[in-house]
């Protein structure tokens, strides 16, 4: 006895809250629709009605014992419209409405990318901030940012507060520590309206331009270790001390044993360097590397 009441109810409850105690349906119940585009959506009552109509800023229109009332625009661009359909009925309940899920959207006119108070190129393992600027975009809460650095995404940025239905602008700021791999890295930002399933079959985007960025470093050697070479005399000696930096190293080297004026290639080849030590040294404006080249003549009975 007590559970058939509680269910009845249970049953009361939701009768009242469930959209079809309303005897009104949106269709489309959804409608996405882009700026300036034309709409129509039609409101559909399911028992015997005198007056069904729709209650909008521009296009408000009603039908008197009809079961069918259509909303239609040729060209949306009212921002906060937000259409509501309306029956009054013959029985009960009287009176009710359904609002239209109504999202107008707009693409952005611009998405520009900036190094934030700084040019390229810039230093090795410093911090840096890259933003993103989308200009004049609706809704924003559908609003995905993706930035990619080459053809990899680095980064999402989802801006599901509830800001105005309006077009807005937004920002996003991504940090970088570059390294020297990443020398020559190209940038760029890509801004999506994920609209849902009612919405366009791919997201409406717009992607900023490529913001190259050039990474300066120091010298370093591919094998920073003292090199020893045994050579006969009279044969040629190649010692390469060629070091990667950025901007690219000079080179200058210093021996006791060179008799020649000092030399500003990377790589010394000579028949006539004698034995010794030379030491080159690689340096740019963020720092400079040297590297130590030991060279011995083998004896006569000594085989190569
Ligand atoms: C950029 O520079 C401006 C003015 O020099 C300063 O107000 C702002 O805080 C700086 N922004 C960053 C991220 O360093
Ligand atoms: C010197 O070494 C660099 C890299 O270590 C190499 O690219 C270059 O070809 C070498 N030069 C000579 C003359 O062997």
């Amino acid at each position: 006895m007590m559970n058939s009441l509680l269910c009845f109810l249970c049953l009361c409850i939701f009768r009242t809250v469930s959209p079809e105690s309303c005897s009104l349906e949106i269709s489309p119940s959804r409608a996405v629709v882009k700026f300036g585009d034309p709409v129509s959506v039609s409101c559909v009552a399911s028992r015997p009605v005198r007056v069904l109509g729709w209650e909008s800023i521009l296009a408000a229109s009603h039908t008197q014992n009809q079961l069918s009332v259509q909303w239609k625009v040729d060209s949306l661009t009212d921002w906060i419209e937000e259409p509501i359909c309306y029956g009054v009925f013959f029985t009960a309940p009287r009176q009710c409405e359904e609002k239209l899920n109504l999202v107008l959207y707009k693409k952005p006119d611009s998405v520009s990318i900036i190094l934030v108070n700084h040019s390229s190129p810039v230093v090795e393992g410093r911090e840096y901030q890259l933003q993103c600027d989308v200009h004049n975009v609706a809704p924003v809460q559908f609003l995905q940012l993706r930035w990619y650095r080459g053809q990899t995404e680095v980064y999402t940025h989802s801006f599901s507060e509830l800001l105005p239905a309006t077009p807005v602008q937004v920002s996003s700021m991504l940090t970088i520590v570059p390294n020297r791999v990443e020398n020559g890295a190209e940038y760029r930002c890509e801004a999506e309206l994920h609209l849902g399933p009612e919405g366009p079959e791919s997201p409406p985007t717009v992607q900023s331009e490529l913001l190259s960025i050039a990474v300066q470093y120091p010298p370093d050697f591919h094998s920073p270790e003292e090199e020893t070479l045994e050579i006969r005399e009279g044969s040629e000696v190649l010692l390469n001390c060629t070091a990667e930096g950025n901007p690219p190293p000079v080179y200058f080297w210093t021996s006791p044993d060179l008799q020649e004026k000092p030399n500003d290639q990377p790589v010394l080849a000579d028949a006539s360097l004698g034995p010794g030590v030379y030491t080159c040294t690689a340096s740019n404006i963020l720092g400079k590397k040297s590297k130590q080249f030991v060279i011995r003549h083998k004896s006569k009975g000594e085989r190569d």
